[in-house]
């Protein structure tokens, strides 16, 4: 049996996770993301730093599976599920759960990565169609970072941008969005610096 459990932002369970079980949170996204790539440090720094939401899939033993964590501001951060428990629907789980806590949110995918879109396309996501829009999503940090914007032939917006990080590769990326995430271009950029899809 899958268990999916909400962390509110500085709640006291929130607080308990970090404090007892982080090194069980960093596994999984080191599992997922890779070590060299965004191993430990990444994800402990922002967990720690912009405070977000977390869920977390357990299985029958207890043993957490999958976790994953939104920004406050609705942004979608990162999600991984363990190797052995891939395709079986546990990530569109924790998409779900995350959206009764909140319902507005947006998440940035890269445009190549179809089996993405499609699992957020289930999950009710639609995909932006505007890059004013998009840009107020982006933010302030991110949008300086953006080489390109155009619009697929069924209106939907993509767009092209270096990374935040070194060595700041070129990417192409749309935007899915789900409810009415609020365009946060007046925000000091705090949520923005963690983050990349
Ligand atoms: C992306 C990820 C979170 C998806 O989790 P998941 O629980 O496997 O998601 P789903 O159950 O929706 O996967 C079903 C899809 O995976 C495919 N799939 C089936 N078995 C699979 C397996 N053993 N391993 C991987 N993918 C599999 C299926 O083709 C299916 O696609 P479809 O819906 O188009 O038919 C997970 O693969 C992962 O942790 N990847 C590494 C980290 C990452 O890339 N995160 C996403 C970026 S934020």
């Amino acid at each position: 049996m899958l268990v999916i459990e909400s962390f509110a932002p500085r709640s006291a369970p929130w607080r308990a996770l970090l404090d007892d079980r982080e090194a069980e949170l960093l596994a999984v996204f080191a599992d997922g993301y890779g070590p060299a790539n965004r191993g430990d440090a990444i994800h402990r720094d922002r967990l720690r730093t912009t405070m977000p939401w977390i869920f977390v899939a357990s299985g029958p033993d207890g043993r957490m599976i999958a976790c994953s964590y939104v920004q406050r501001s609705g942004k979608r951060a990162a999600m991984a599920v363990l190797p052995g428990f891939r395709g079986q629907g546990v990530a569109p789980a924790l998409i779900r759960r995350s959206l009764a806590d909140l319902p507005d949110q947006w998440v940035e995918i890269a445009g190549p990565d179809v089996v993405h879109q499609r699992r957020y396309d289930r999950a009710g996501f639609r995909f932006e169609t505007s890059w004013a829009h998009a840009a107020g999503l982006l933010g302030p940090l991110l949008t300086p970072l953006v080489t390109a914007h155009s619009y697929r032939p069924d209106g939907s917006l993509t767009y092209s941008r270096h990374a935040f990080t070194p060595p700041r590769r070129e990417h192409h990326f749309v935007i899915m969005i789900h409810g009415s995430p609020a365009d946060r271009s007046a925000n000091d950029g705090r949520n923005y610096l963690v983050d990349e899809a």
